[in-house]
């Protein structure tokens, strides 16, 4: 009998054609999350489990699945699944690596670009017919090129960012857990900066952490008094690792001077008050949202759910502690 799988979200015909050859698929079929209720429903009687990051794998939702064997998440963080409870149970669990690096750091370049020229303001002006002159000191914003970037966490898309950086001239600095070696510091053209000396000299501060306990507010009121009051804030990463609040109080007391944002702490919900600022540039989570990149995501999550549930190691296992299909029975 083939085995069972829930697919969360809306995916590409030909990633559907590989699981629907292979499995029972019960999917999502529209662009939106699934219902929590249909979710715990739904996991009920399925062997596989195709996430989506917006989806809460938690333990009640394991609790209700007895016979769950592999969770490949579509996305390369994964903060949306409660990996020690999945490990608990004998669970592999799977994300997608690498294949959004680019579109994930073009976004973040089109927010610093975006924020400090201004654009959505400009085309809001275009837009509502007040484009009625040219003047010298109108409507500026400021350079990017030849600037500092400081970017806080240097995994695949924080030197991805650096990357598009250097075409910029711009100064790099970087603040991560580990240092990397000299040489490769020397040839990625990137100088490592403690935390606060990042946070003083940056003109860009782009962060690239994923969310964990202890990045939760990574930014907050110390962290953003620290920023210059010319230095603008892109995040690209997971909302919460900035205190939004604090984040909105900056932005109005002018204490930065704006902030491009693709992701929210309390995401779709956003704290009252950052809509009504110009100096903000606010997208829907869409880092990697080309047709490309998600093509590539949804295939790579397939793959994974299908290394699982075969009894082979995902290639993108996130708890490699976990053998393949040594399930517990709860
Ligand atoms: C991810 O993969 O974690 C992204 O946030 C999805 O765009």
């Amino acid at each position: 009998m083939a085995q069972k799988i829930l697919v969360t979200g809306n995916l590409p015909k030909e990633v559907m054609d590989l699981l629907n050859k292979r499995y029972e698929v019960e999917a999502q079929s529209e662009d939106r999350p699934m219902e929590r209720q249909a979710f715990l429903a739904g996991i009920a009687d399925k062997e596989g489990l195709l996430a989506m990051i917006t989806d809460a794998v938690d333990e009640e939702l394991l609790s209700r699945a007895p016979r769950l064997q592999m969770i490949a998440n579509m996305g390369v963080g994964y903060n949306n699944i409660d990996v020690g409870a999945a490990t608990r149970r004998g669970i592999p669990v799977s994300n997608t690596p690498g294949v959004l690096t680019d579109a994930t750091a073009d976004l973040a370049f089109t927010l610093i670009l975006a924020v400090a020229r201004r654009v959505v303001e400009g085309d809001k002006r275009v837009r509502t017919g007040q484009f009625t002159f040219w003047a010298p000191f109108l409507f500026l914003g400021r350079e990017v090129s030849g600037k500092t970037l400081g970017i806080i966490g240097l995994g695949r898309i924080g030197q991805a960012v650096a990357q598009r950086a250097r075409g910029f001239n711009m100064q790099i600095l970087y603040h991560n857990r580990r240092r990397m070696e000299p040489a490769k510091e020397q040839a990625l053209q990137i100088e490592y900066a403690d935390l606060d000396s990042l946070l003083t000299k940056a003109d860009f501060v782009s962060l690239h952490i994923p969310l964990m306990e202890e990045t939760r507010h990574f930014m907050g009121p110390r962290e953003l008094a620290l920023m210059k009051p010319t230095a603008y804030l892109i995040n690209t990463s997971r909302g919460p690792v900035v205190d939004e609040k604090a984040l909105l109080a900056a932005l109005q007391n002018k204490q930065i001077a704006g902030a491009g944002l693709d992701v929210y702490e309390q995401e779709p919900t956003l704290t009252p008050g950052l809509t009504e600022m110009d100096n903000v540039v606010l997208l829907p989570h869409v880092g990697s949202a080309t047709l490309e990149t998600r093509i590539r995501m949804a295939t790579m999550a397939a793959r994974n759910l299908i290394a699982g549930l075969s009894g082979e190691r995902p290639p993108n296992q996130v708890n490699p502690e976990v053998p393949p299909h040594h399930r517990k029975e709860k």
